[in-house]
């Protein structure tokens, strides 16, 4: 069977209250659209449509490239007047289903099932909701079979009372839909063209309509306000971090991490509260994560450990390393095997060599540093002249004194010793002391400034 899917994303989403459209509202990390269009990617329809309206370019410049068919809808004249618009898109022979861009934790499976169940006739996803309100009623007739979709405004105080609900997301043979969506009427309460009311057309021709109950009403939310936003977030989360735990991850508190993009762990990681994850992240065997700590697009390998309140980004940890607490790595910072990052280190566009240290209050920028190197307390690279970016290089083994600056460029030999509170403007030869300081003095008789009278 063919499928193409249509997602609707052309509603206005006013109760959001922000400039931003309400599918490019950002769900763990990313728009909701993203999330829906990732579902229908992976059920590899014939085609996804999108149908748009209110914010469009930005919504399309957004996926730009994504091979999604967009179109557009203006004015905005109901949910079957939004299907109407895509059907010079569809094909005969292909099953449309139609997705909301607002209902975006609905799980490719359930779809999958939804289309399976609309090869003769269409096919509807159905919930049971404890407070129906807002929702389209499912009417059902003595034998069970679904009758109709009776919207709230048109219910009847009896329909009120069903708490079988419609969840939007349809399903239907491309050449039932298309009669049916091309006689739809606007005469009732909202004065809208409602795709609901092909499920009336149906049982009028004889066409039974499939029911197809989820299981959870979590799944298929819809998101009109920044409450139901968070709502889902949460779904998101908690879904997220089961699965991680099933796969074997020890997470202190499932409440407390969030995961915003990929996370990909090993055996025996183990994760503790508030950390957020995101982008593509990756976390070897054993590795274990303290408390506060944020991870952003970056690989760490095996046996590394990350005390609490470090932030990683873009990022790449070899193996039995130890970074914080309180340590920072930067775009482009690299450590090797065995590497220590101690508390107040930030270490950007660097190079960290094999079993090399820097154990506290240090910034390393735009430095390549060799192996079993030991930075002191408080050195740093002046890597910035104002205008440039220069770069260090510390040799195998030299050790860097404590509040040592070093000018970039700059190159401190292999074994160097760089004596404390240096200020290293020139390069440092192998295996020497080098150091830069005015000589001591001390002044006898010397007396404290006073307070004014
Ligand atoms: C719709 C269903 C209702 C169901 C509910 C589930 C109809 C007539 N009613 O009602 O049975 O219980 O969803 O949440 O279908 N959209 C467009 N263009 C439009 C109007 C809407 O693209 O002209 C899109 C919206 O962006 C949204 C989706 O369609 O993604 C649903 O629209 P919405 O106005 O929220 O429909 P409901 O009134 O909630
Ligand atoms: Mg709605």
């Amino acid at each position: 069977m063919n499928i193409s899917i249509v997602i609707l994303a052309a509603g206005q989403g006013t109760r959001m209250r922000s400039k931003l459209p309400k599918v490019l509202q950002p769900l763990a990390g990313k728009p909701l659209l993203e999330h829906v269009i990732a579902t229908a990617e992976s059920l590899h329809p014939k085609k996804i449509s999108v149908v748009y309206g209110h914010g469009g370019e930005a919504v399309q410049e957004h996926f730009e490239g994504r091979g999604a068919q967009w179109v557009l809808q203006e004015p905005q004249l109901g949910t079957g007047h939004a299907v109407q618009q895509a059907l010079p898109y569809l094909e005969d022979d292909e099953v449309a289903v139609i997705l909301y861009g607002d209902v975006p934790l609905v799980k490719p499976q359930t779809i999958q099932t939804l289309a399976d169940a609309a090869l003769e006739g269409p096919a509807i996803l159905t919930v049971i909701e404890s407070d129906p309100t807002g929702y389209g009623r499912i009417v059902r007739d003595s034998s069970g079979a679904v009758s109709a979709i009776v919207e709230h405004k048109e219910a009847t105080q009896e329909q009120l009372a069903i708490t079988e609900v419609n969840t939007g997301l349809l399903a239907c043979p491309v050449k039932q839909i298309r009669p049916w969506l091309e006689t739809l009427r606007s005469d009732n309460a909202q004065g809208e063209f409602y795709l609901t009311d092909v499920v009336a057309s149906a049982v009028a021709g004889g066409v039974p309509v499939a029911a197809v109950t989820g299981d959870s009403a979590t799944e298929v939310m819809g998101i009109n306000d920044k409450v139901q936003l968070s709502l889902a977030e949460r779904a998101y989360q908690q879904r997220a971090v089961e699965a991680l735990m099933t796969s074997g991850v020890t997470v202190i508190d499932p409440a407390r991490v969030d995961i915003r993009g990929s996370l990909e762990c090993g055996s025996d990681v183990t994760i503790d509260i508030n950390a957020v994850f995101i982008g593509d992240v990756t976390l070897g065997d054993n590795v274990r994560v303290g408390p506060n700590c944020v991870i952003e697009n970056s690989r760490v390998e095996a046996n590394t450990r990350i005390h609490a309140n470090c932030v990683l980004e873009d990022a790449v940890v070899g193996m039995n390393c130890n970074i914080g607490p309180f340590g920072r790595l930067r775009p482009g910072a690299e450590m090797k095997e065995g590497g220590r990052i101690g508390n107040f280190v930030e270490i950007k566009n660097t190079t960290l060599g094999v079993g090399s240290k820097a154990n506290h209050l240090t910034y390393l920028g735009d430095a390549t540093i060799g192996n079993n190197v030991n930075v002191g307390c408080g050195s740093i690279t002046c890597n910035y002249d104002g205008a440039n970016k220069h770069e260090t290089i510390i040799g195998d083994n030299a050790f860097i004194g404590s509040g040592v600056e070093m000018v970039a460029p700059v190159e401190i030999g292999a074994g160097a010793t760089i004596g404390a509170g240096s200020t290293i403007g020139k390069n440092a030869p192998k295996d020497t002391l080098t150091l830069q300081r005015s000589k001591q003095v001390t002044i006898e008789g010397w007396n404290r400034p006073r307070k004014k009278e």
